[in-house]
């Protein structure tokens, strides 16, 4: 793929009077099967599957124009915060060569998110793949043609790994894997063909335990698993819950898509715990919600179930039947676990779109 995009990379001279803007909204996603150690560039150590997510995203808005040389700004929520960018900025320095027209372009970037600056939601995945997206759409108006996404997602990873997976609605994998044709490491696949009608309404309620930013980095964490005396394992087990999750999403079984997705979160965290430095990103909210939520599975046979990103907040995924049952169920009991109360309805998205 690299040889393909660099046979393509547009070198020519950009048209003095080439500006304008272009602006993409892109959403975060939930891993079921997490995506933790990589190697090489970033390259995945074992394939992981997302749930595209809707409410939680980004805003980014893209103004170019024809300069001598590169030039960047990037404001947040309207303020200049340099720092933002400079994960952006870094990006486009380290991958010039397959986009050789920043350099005769002045770029602004303006960027917001949907869901709170507090609420520890990571929003690498929403502004990185935003950012890409936009990027795409600037090329496409020096040499036009039509957007690929396939493309979107090969660049989104180098941004930030788990970005690869925003850039398809529903839910996406990321990682080759001979149980899915086309699969690569390189880039994320869309699954929203290979999944039961019950998954593509799925809600993800996330409860807010803690707004308070990580203890740990998810690129400290990664090479953590350098370490990891049980990261062999975990790898291998990554892969037979990737084959067996993929057969669950195609024939709607919830029981297996329970098991697995649960199993992941508490292995996620396993690892941080058992690492060296450990680290232990769970709340003690955090294991009564856990509770909670297995208690109310065993006693209404609802199929709840739950899953943790990179700290102590906990994602309830649940099918849309369940809405009301569940919505009540955060509202009379596991809201006190919640700080200040707070918690997001969010559900299964369309992917990104083009503002
Ligand atoms: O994309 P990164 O480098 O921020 O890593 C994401 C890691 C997890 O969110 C914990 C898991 C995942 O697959 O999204």
């Amino acid at each position: 793929m690299e040889s393909k995009w660099l046979s393509e990379a547009f070198k020519g001279a950009v048209p003095n009077d080439f500006q304008g803007k272009v602006g993409w909204q892109s959403p975060s996603n939930i891993a079921l099967v997490k995506y933790w150690g990589k190697r090489g560039k970033q390259l995945p150590k074992n394939q992981s599957i997302s749930f595209t997510l809707s409410e939680c995203r980004s805003e980014t808005f893209v103004t170019f124009e024809k300069a001598d040389r590169f030039g960047f700004r990037f404001f947040f929520e309207g303020k200049e915060t340099p720092a933002f960018g400079a994960k952006i900025e870094k990006f486009l320095l380290e991958n010039q060569t397959f986009f050789p027209f920043i350099n005769q372009l002045h770029l602004m970037v303006e960027s917001c998110n949907t869901f709170p600056h507090s609420s520890g939601i990571a929003s690498s995945a929403s502004s990185m793949s935003a950012f890409v997206m936009c990027l795409l759409d600037i090329e496409n108006q020096i040499v036009v043609k039509q957007f690929d996404f396939q493309k979107a997602s090969y660049f989104s990873r180098l941004a930030s790994g788990s970005a690869a997976r925003s850039v398809y609605p529903k839910m996406a994998l990321w990682g080759a894997t001979p149980c899915f044709e086309g699969s690569s490491d390189e880039y994320a696949v869309p699954l929203e063909n290979d999944i039961h009608p019950v998954f593509k309404t799925y809600r993800d309620s996330i409860l807010i335990v803690s707004g308070e930013t990580k203890s740990v980095s998810s690129r400290a964490g990664h090479g953590l698993m350098e370490g990891n005396p049980y990261a062999p394992a975990r790898y291998a087990r990554a892969n037979e819950n990737i084959e067996n999750l993929l057969v669950a999403l195609k024939s709607g079984d919830m029981d297996t898509f329970i098991n697995i997705t649960e199993s992941e979160a508490l292995q996620l965290h396993a690892l941080m715990m058992c690492s060296n430095p450990s680290f232990i990103l769970m709340k003690p909210n955090t294991l009564c919600i856990i509770e909670a939520v297995r208690n109310f599975r065993n006693e209404t046979q609802i199929p709840l179930c739950f899953t943790l990103d990179a700290g102590p907040n906990v994602h309830l995924l649940y099918p849309e039947s369940e809405a009301e049952k569940v919505e009540n169920f955060i509202k009379s009991e596991l809201i006190t676990y919640c700080n200040q109360g707070r918690w997001i309805a969010d559900h299964v998205g369309d992917g990104p779109k083009k503002l």
